[in-house]
């Protein structure tokens, strides 16, 4: 790897979709370890153009606005702007925020292709393709279900089933169906263009597996797994309206597939920027002494680390990326963020409901940031980490130092005089402090980077109750502005590094210290504030989040799950009509279960014995992979008593315990919530 040290870097965070609103987790994967990585640099006097934009074209963007009765490009400016804006506001610092259905962006997507065909790159190749006739358009893999050929799944895709995991391709699936009319497709003749990376494979052997060994194990491994599995030739143009044209003769109705065109976007966007900014865009591009960077989430790692890259190289004119720092999953309450169950805490909303808490947010999410496995956002957590760190840590250093000031010096820097052993330790730590967040923030470990952060605010805590200046100031008025003179230059350093974690506090202190941005390379010093400096007026950093606040947010969640619930038909629809003789027929009680033992090769199966109040009988209820045996004994259960005896596994049962069944498949038993006499009838 390059130890070379690069004054000029292009930062690029991956294109978001302008078919939603970003979320929790796109932000703690990308968005925010890139600004981090952003603010840091310029902040160090590097060069940056730092890059991003939306990624506008694709299928499921065409298939919303056909939902939505609006056109793509309609969906595209809703969100283009949503997103744009709530980046903004949480003070993500993109120099540009572009988008791909931009004139340049489609001349420079379309120049690139231009410029792979005319050097021979492609493959062309004529096959047979699933057709929706009804909706006549060709049909993408994921829109395509079937049967699948090894486990008989009747809803497996047509790029993989999810029930055995096998790799597929729609060929293979049996009863396909179109998932965009739910009519049998047709299979039709299509003529597209393919990158053939089989024939890069042997470079990209050297250039990532020896090349790039220290890139994050978790982008390597991956990557590695891929070119062992052996790389097939991929097309890069589909049948579809929505996207770049392909610029070709006799291609009408074909465009770049998306994944084509919107890596080309991060180029586009520095186009634009350079434009508005009186720059030149070809150095960020072209220059060997540039560091290009991709923050993206591990989902797209094969695009950036292995697709990409080879069109970058079949290209010839473009530098490759020197490192991909791809993030784990972040999880929100325990489960799996999901944009269409609407499991997510959306950005917008956040910035509506928690207003001035952006960097709690940040923070927040620098902390759990899943850097190296998948990590969980809850909300007491959030709760925790602004009162117990950013109020309790940060936000009490500061106010400390800042009311003792004014109370003692009018709010000015007093002078050091001696120093003591206890003042030369703290100036010798505080001076290592940047060093250490920087070289963190550099390998993209960006969650050391905030926890020492946090240990420099607690220097200072510890500082102050070590030497206890309000204890000092009646007796020994020399030490205490010792005391206070250092601790303001740690208050001064904490502004200037946590300015790439928590932009606004950091702004917010600066104001109080009446400091400019300052460069990192003053961080640390013990000259930053000059004896009668005056101060300005301080104020507090962070409020207390009480926990109504947070309650309000998870019933916020706990209203989707109930929504879920019932959209997705987990509640399943009332069965027919019966008559009230019909339902009267049905001997129901309540009784216990006296034993439970698991029946014997049946992994489903526990046999149970119970009271019903007028007997005690055996029931075998398949319930085994729910509950434990010992976990069941004593509970109140409500039984079909009158149900006629069943053998199952050469065990009579008598009656039939009723069980409800949640939307994650769980399974409840049906009892009174008190105890009550057994062989009470429920009716
Ligand atoms: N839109 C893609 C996603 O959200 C990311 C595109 S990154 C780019 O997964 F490189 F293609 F731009
Ligand atoms: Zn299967």
């Amino acid at each position: 790897m390059s130890s070379k040290n690069f004054q000029r870097y292009t930062i690029t965070a991956a294109l978001p979709y302008a078919n939603g609103p970003v979320h929790i987790g796109h932000l703690a994967g990308v968005y925010i370890p890139a600004d981090i990585y952003a603010r840091y640099l310029r902040a160090n006097d590097r060069a940056v153009a730092f890059v991003c934009g939306s990624d506008e074209h694709g299928v499921p963007i065409t298939l919303r606005a056909k939902k939505e009765g609006a056109t793509p490009q309609q969906i595209v400016d809703k969100y283009h702007g949503l997103i744009k804006e709530s980046f903004y506001q949480l003070g993500i610092s993109f120099d540009i925020y572009s988008r791909t259905s931009s004139p340049v962006h489609h001349q420079t997507a379309s120049d690139f292709f231009t410029t792979l065909y005319q050097k021979g790159v492609f493959e062309e190749k004529t096959s047979e393709q699933y057709y929706d006739q009804k909706n006549e358009q060709f049909l993408a893999d994921r829109y395509i279900m079937g049967t699948c050929p090894v486990c008989g799944n009747k809803d497996a895709y047509g790029d993989q089933c999810e029930s055995c995991g096998s790799t597929l391709s729609p060929n293979d699936l049996k009863d396909p169906r179109s998932m965009i009319s739910g009519e049998k497709p047709v299979l039709k003749e299509t003529r597209h263009w393919y990158l053939p990376l089989d024939k890069y494979e042997k470079w990209l052997r050297e250039w990532i597996l020896e090349g790039h060994q220290e890139w994050k194990s978790n982008v390597y491994g991956q990557c590695k797994s891929w070119i062992e599995q052996g790389l097939q030739p991929r097309a890069v143009t589909r049948d579809l309206e929505w996207g770049v044209p392909v610029p070709l003769q006799d291609a009408a109705g074909k465009v770049l597939y998306v994944w084509f065109d919107a890596p080309i976007g991060y180029i586009s966007a520095t186009k634009d920027w350079a434009a508005q900014n009186q720059k030149d865009w070809v150095p960020y591009w072209q220059d060997k002494e540039t560091k290009l960077v991709h923050f993206i989430g591990k989902d797209n790692i094969v695009f950036h680390c292995i697709i990409f890259p080879t069109m970058l190289k079949a290209h010839g004119g473009f530098i490759l990326p020197e490192n991909v720092p791809a993030n784990e999953f972040l999880n929100l309450e325990g489960n799996k963020i999901s944009t269409s169950r609407n499991w997510a805490v959306w950005l917008h909303e956040y910035l509506q409901d928690l207003p001035g808490k952006e960097d709690v947010l940040r923070f927040a999410l620098c902390a759990n940031a899943p850097e190296t496995k998948d990590y969980d956002f809850t909300w007491k957590d959030y709760q925790a980490r602004n009162n117990n760190e950013l109020l309790a840590i940060f936000g009490n250093f500061i106010n400390r130092v800042l009311v003792l000031t004014a109370k003692y010096y009018q709010g000015k820097v007093p002078a050091r005089k001696t120093l003591y052993s206890i003042d030369e330790e703290v100036i010798a730590k505080l001076e290592e402090f940047p060093l250490r967040i920087g070289k963190a923030i550099e390998i993209f470990k960006f969650r050391d980077a905030l926890s020492e952060l946090m240990d420099l605010a607690r220097l200072g805590n510890k500082y102050l109750a070590d030497t206890e200046p309000w204890k000092l100031i009646k007796t020994d008025a020399e030490r205490v502005a010792t005391i206070m003179n250092i601790s303001l230059q740690i208050a001064a350093t904490l502004a200037i590094v946590s300015e790439p974690f928590l932009p606004f506090t950091s702004a917010k202190l600066l104001l109080m210290l009446q400091l400019d941005l300052l460069k990192w390379e003053n961080a640390g010093k013990i000259s930053i504030l000059q004896p009668g400096h005056q101060l300005g007026e301080s104020s507090l950093l962070f409020e207390k989040i009480e926990d109504e606040l947070i309650e309000k947010q998870v019933q916020k969640l706990m209203d989707t799950k109930a929504a879920n619930a019932l959209e997705n038909k987990v509640v399943t629809p009332a069965k027919q009509t019966v008559q009230f003789d019909d339902f009267t027929k049905n001997d129901i009680r309540i009784a216990t279960i006296l034993a439970a033992e698991r029946v014997p090769r049946s992994k489903k199966l526990l046999k149970l014995k119970v009271d019903t109040g007028f007997d005690q009988r055996t029931v075998v209820s398949g319930i085994a992979e729910h509950f434990e045996p010992e976990t069941v004994v004593g509970r109140q259960v409500s039984i079909l008593v009158n149900l006629a005896p069943r053998q199952i596994m050469g065990i009579e049962s008598q009656g039939m315990i009723l069980m409800a069944e949640d939307k994650d498949g769980s399974l409840h038993f049906i009892h009174p919530p008190s105890t009550i006499s057994n062989g009470s009838a429920v009716s």
